[in-house]
């Protein structure tokens, strides 16, 4: 099989549901979405595993401060993941909760494949940890902070922890990591991260402390009474449990190795250092790419409670609608860097981008053609060099440019690409003026409306993994089949002869994107 129809595994990180979700989990899970999208729409098999991270201190301690048990928090906050995810059209094919015995066994099942492979051992665990983090650091990378408290390179609390602990032989997988950055350069992106992670794996590795003995909410560590898992042991396991593991049949056996796990970059050195050594030592393949995305800034600060700027993603789905959000988080922040946004840059770029140029465009071109051709396609017409010229910039942008920067999680770009073809058009539109042309020469008009509508319908294609509604919405107007909106729809020559014949007519069209108005009170950024 061709890499290009090769099975397509991706994740998200799975996140800890000790509080409702944020735009941060919004935008992880839209991008991730975006991609496997994407490459449904190029032909190939995905999976697309996310869950909720419900083991470790820091569940256990939030749900004992609210005075509740911990299941009942995880279970609470779980859901609204889950209806965040429905909300936002992100299309999982499974969502895991740790929690499920399911994933209890795959975690016992690699923690005893790590066991017979030696590198378990027992000991005592002196050092610190941060709670908030669920991260044992060493001295070394701790700072000062008030009052002579330390702090995580995060910025997080430590506190001193002294217990019984299984370990993990860390220590031994300096050489086998360093090969692996090495011979597989793509497994840490952006190329930022992967420096980071060089210089820490370069500095030499600890053994890293995989069970608590304090508290019992975890994984059970097999044959091991009074220890749980670490939690990162049993939450870096969900991409195996995800798909079935151990057992071969639930799509472990298709899909695994992965073929990007994306994550926020606060937690690459769980993924790129933690994460191939459990894998190594289990002799399980190694995930083919780590992606490290950046962080989203509102008004370009971080988002925290007591800045009291913590964004409800279900309230801007509400405000602004799905498909701009969506495509503003993808088409304003270059994919891997920090970005920001608020509700006026939302609202300038859903109206200049969606409503006014690409809305706008279908609009006219699909209501001319319903108005002065009674919504009549018809193939068989004269075409003139624009025309051709016009359909060269859109199949080029469509067909080549657009996924040629996806394919490397450029949203960014890519849609930059598809833009610029979307101006071509209505620039296009502008200089045939089919409205002059329609009592001057008719024919010449009905050549320019067959074209915009061919035009159209690329566009809708390409951008539809970012703007699925409103795409799908667009489709269906036009008369394309549900199974003809993939990218190999775009280099099928007799669909729009085939089309024409088949009767097809266009309607009085429903306009796709509203403008947007800015909110009460918000003033210009
Ligand atoms: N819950 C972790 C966090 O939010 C992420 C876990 S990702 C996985 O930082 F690797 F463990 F799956």
């Amino acid at each position: 099989m061709s890499e290009n129809k090769a099975p397509f595994y991706i994740t998200t990180a799975i996140s800890y549901p000790n509080g409702r979700p944020h735009i941060g989990h919004a935008y992880e899970a839209i991008a991730t979405d975006v991609m496997a999208r994407f490459q449904r729409a190029r032909g190939r098999e995905v999976r697309m595993v996310t869950g909720t991270d419900e083991h470790g201190l820091k569940m256990f301690q939030t749900a004992r401060d609210q005075g509740r048990a911990t299941i009942d928090l995880a279970d609470e906050m779980s859901g609204y993941f889950r209806e965040m995810y429905a909300r936002l059209n992100i299309s999982y094919d499974n969502f895991m909760r740790t929690s499920d015995a399911a994933h209890h066994a795959a975690s016992q099942a690699i923690w005893r494949a790590m066991e017979a492979n030696g590198d378990l051992y027992l000991d005592r665990y002196e050092g610190w940890y941060s709670v908030r983090d669920e991260a044992f650091y060493d001295e070394s990378e701790l700072a000062e902070g008030e009052g002579g408290t330390r702090l995580s390179p995060q910025g997080t609390p430590v506190e001193w922890t002294v217990e019984e602990s299984w370990f993990f032989r860390l220590s031994a997988y300096q050489d086998r990591l360093l090969a692996l950055y090495r011979d597989q350069p793509d497994f840490i992106r952006p190329e930022s991260r992967r420096n980071e992670v060089l210089r820490f794996v370069e500095g030499g590795l600890k053994d890293l402390s995989v069970s608590r003995t304090s508290f019992d909410w975890g994984v059970p560590v097999p044959g091991s009474p009074g220890h749980v898992m670490y939690v990162w042991v049993d939450a870096l396991t969900t991409y195996l449990s995800g798909l079935g593991y151990p057992d071969l049949d639930g799509g472990f056996g298709t899909f695994w190795p992965a073929n990007i796990h994306m994550i926020g970059k606060d937690i690459v050195r769980f993924h790129t250092v933690y994460w191939p050594a459990f894998l190594m030592s289990a002799g399980l393949p190694l995930p083919k790419q780590v992606f490290g995305h950046g962080f989203l800034l509102n008004r370009g600060e971080k988002m925290s409670k007591s800045l009291g700027n913590v964004v409800d993603p279900m309230a801007l789905a509400e405000q602004f609608g799905v498909d701009p959000l969506r495509y503003y988080l993808l088409r304003e922040v270059s994919f891997g860097q920090d970005g920001t946004y608020s509700a006026e840059a939302i609202v300038r770029t859903a109206n200049a981008d969606l409503a006014n140029s690409f809305g706008n465009l279908a609009q006219r071109s699909l209501s001319m053609i319903f108005k002065n051709l009674d919504g009549a396609l018809s193939s068989d017409y004269a075409s003139h060099e624009d025309d051709r010229a016009l359909m060269a910039i859109v199949n080029d942008a469509c067909r080549t440019l657009l996924p040629r920067e996806f394919e490397q999680l450029a949203f960014s770009v890519g849609i930059e690409e598809w833009l610029r073809a979307v101006f071509a058009c209505n620039q296009y539109v502008d200089t045939q003026a089919p409205w002059a042309l329609r009592k001057s020469d008719p024919e010449r008009m009905r050549a320019v409306l067959m074209t915009l509508f061919q035009a159209v319908r690329a566009l809708a294609i390409a951008i539809r993994p970012v703007v699925p509604a409103a795409a799908d919405k667009l489709l269906d107007q036009m008369g394309i089949a549900p199974n003809a909106r993939d990218f190999d729809a775009l280099n099928d020559a007799g669909w729009f002869a085939a089309l024409a014949v088949s009767g097809f007519t266009v309607s009085q069209p429903v306009p796709l994107f509203p403008r947007l108005e800015l909110p009460e009170g918000a003033g210009e950024a």
